[in-house]
């Protein structure tokens, strides 16, 4: 008797799945909106879970079929999305309608997401992203240059072997060696020293957390897609070890300056002011102790993963055009001889080619493949719904939407023979012809990347001097264009970037 009610319950909860599933899958169909047909538990995004695809990539395939489309629906999991396939209508979300779009669309439950990045856009976001503002923008380019150029500096160094045997390195992890110490020293006062010691703790503990695995990709589909069912399920994106360790680092960074009574306009001194005030001001659940931690991971994590990446793309993308190379490198020579050999942010303005091979870079890799948005205010979309008077009126939290940042890149209306590395497309009179939201590295609008204006100082920085010392040239590994590892969230190459470097002056090595 209880096997049969057992049994019986089992069937019943199995229907009453099968029906919601069936209700979630019908969503875009019942509002009249063109949508990509989904499966019954995976939607569109079977492929991507299993690891076939990349995030860039089933977006890139939405948007190809959703053709002729200003916005499309389309289903990650059971979960309905929105993709936006219009630049016009990008632009108007993500700007000029903000108001109405003001978080990620991603509501993260671990502590260790509260980060600026993942926070909802309320009053907390806006005090946090105005206080760090100033220490990211040309202030505090001005302000940092000079350790930035000591980094560029100690990278070229690190080289020094590498390039006098002519050797293969393998510049992703190289970079992202040399992007944790920067942001060890130039954000957080501290010297990590990853590029010297193969074996450091920073660089291994993240590696963990970001190296991708089957079931992680399954885990991290079920986080981003559906997050309440992935919390029911006890899973988290950070494991308590993990979280550990940075709540650990955090407070090792702290008390390394009271100790020493460090005081410096970086980010840990911003953030330790920012918690003090409210500290002050009586205030509970401040800026200190746990989300100082998360933006201590949020800068180690991310930002250094799309720092390293750009920039590893970057070095590939020239070994592989010498033509481009030779250009960058003849700038970088004028400029210096013009500045006395010394390197400025003032010589860095006199060598603009190079931001066209940055931004060309980041045309062809945006490491982020997408900007997501959630709707936080009732919108309606006009001329999208084949019902009634056309109209698509999205309700907050109905469906995160996204615009395809890499699929907008690629798209040969907007930016013809786009797999051709190709930096003239963004001399001055040709990038004032692009379609305005065609081009989005850093996202746009207010919740546009806060990293921007400090990582392209540093990565034209790290140019100028490995172009100004070193040759690039493809090595027998170098795969031309470079695979992308589908486990990753980030746009990120599957099996490294080879490359040769060598002196300068010397014969190319065979
Ligand atoms: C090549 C390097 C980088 C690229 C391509 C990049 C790209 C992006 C993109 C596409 C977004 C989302 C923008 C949007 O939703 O409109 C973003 C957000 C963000 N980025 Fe970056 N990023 C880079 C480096 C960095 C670095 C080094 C930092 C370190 C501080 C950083 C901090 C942030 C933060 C805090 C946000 C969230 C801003 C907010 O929500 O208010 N990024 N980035």
């Amino acid at each position: 008797m209880w096997g049969a009610a057992l049994l019986a319950g089992a069937l019943a909860l199995l229907a009453w799945c099968v029906a919601f599933l069936r209700r979630r899958a019908s969503h875009w169909r019942a509002r009249g909106l063109p949508h990509l047909r989904p499966r019954l538990l995976f939607g569109n995004a079977l492929a991507y879970a299993l690891s076939r695809q990349s995030c860039a990539q089933l977006l890139e395939d939405a948007y190809r079929r959703l053709a002729g489309h200003a916005l499309g629906g389309f289903h990650l999991l059971w979960r309905p999305a929105l993709l936006v396939r219009d630049p016009a209508l990008a632009g108007r979300l993500l700007v000029h309608d903000f108001e109405s779009f003001r978080d990620r669309g991603y509501r993260p439950f671990d502590p260790m997401l509260q980060d600026l990045f993942f926070l909802r856009g309320d009053h907390r976001w806006r005090t946090l992203r105005e206080s760090l503002e100033p220490g990211f923008g040309p202030k505090g380019a001005r302000y940092l240059f000079f350790l930035l150029d000591e980094m560029a500096l100690r990278l070229v160094k690190v080289l020094e072997t590498p390039a006098e045997r002519c050797l293969e390195l393998e510049v992703f992890e190289q970079m992202q060696r040399f992007v944790i110490d920067t942001v060890g020293t130039c954000a957080f006062g501290v010297e990590f020293e990853t590029m010297l010691n193969y074996d450091s703790f920073v660089l291994k503990e993240t590696q963990r957390m970001i190296s991708g695995s089957f079931l992680k990709k399954i885990k991290k589909t079920l986080l981003l897609a559906v997050p309440e069912t992935a919390r029911a399920m006890g899973m988290r994106f950070v494991r308590p070890e993990d979280a550990a360790v940075f709540r650990w680092l955090t407070a090792e960074i702290v008390a390394h300056r009271r100790r020493n009574n460090v005081r410096r306009g970086d980010l840990i001194q911003l953030l330790m002011a920012l918690a003090a005030k409210e500290a002050d001001a009586g205030q509970k659940d401040g800026f200190g102790g746990e989300m100082l931690s998360a933006q201590v991971m949020l800068l180690l994590m991310l930002g250094r993963q799309k720092v390293a990446a750009a920039l590893a793309f970057c070095l590939h993308l020239l070994a592989a055009h010498p033509e481009e190379q030779t250009r960058a490198r003849v700038q970088v020579d004028a400029a210096l001889r013009r500045h006395h050999q010394q390197l400025s942010l003032q010589a860095l303005q006199d060598m603009p080619y190079l931001d066209m091979v940055l931004s060309e870079t980041l045309r062809l890799h945006p490491p982020m493949s997408n900007v997501t948005r959630g709707c936080t205010a009732a919108y309606t979309f006009r001329g999208a719904s084949r019902l009634g008077d056309g109209c698509l009126r999205l309700q907050p939290g109905e469906a995160p939407v996204m615009v395809p940042v890499c699929a907008l890149h690629r798209d040969p209306a907007y930016f013809p023979q786009p797999d051709r590395f190709l930096p003239d497309r963004f001399a001055p009179d040709n990038a004032s012809q692009h379609t305005p939201y065609t081009y989005m590295p850093f996202g746009a609008g207010k919740r546009s990347c806060l990293g921007e204006h400090l990582s392209l100082v540093l990565m034209k920085t790290t140019l100028a001097r490995l172009l100004s010392r070193y040759e690039l040239f493809p090595s027998p590994r170098t795969e031309y264009p470079s695979p992308v590892d589908p486990r990753q969230l980030l746009l990120s190459p599957r099996d490294g970037l080879w490359i040769k470097i060598s002196n300068r002056h010397w014969l190319p090595c065979d």
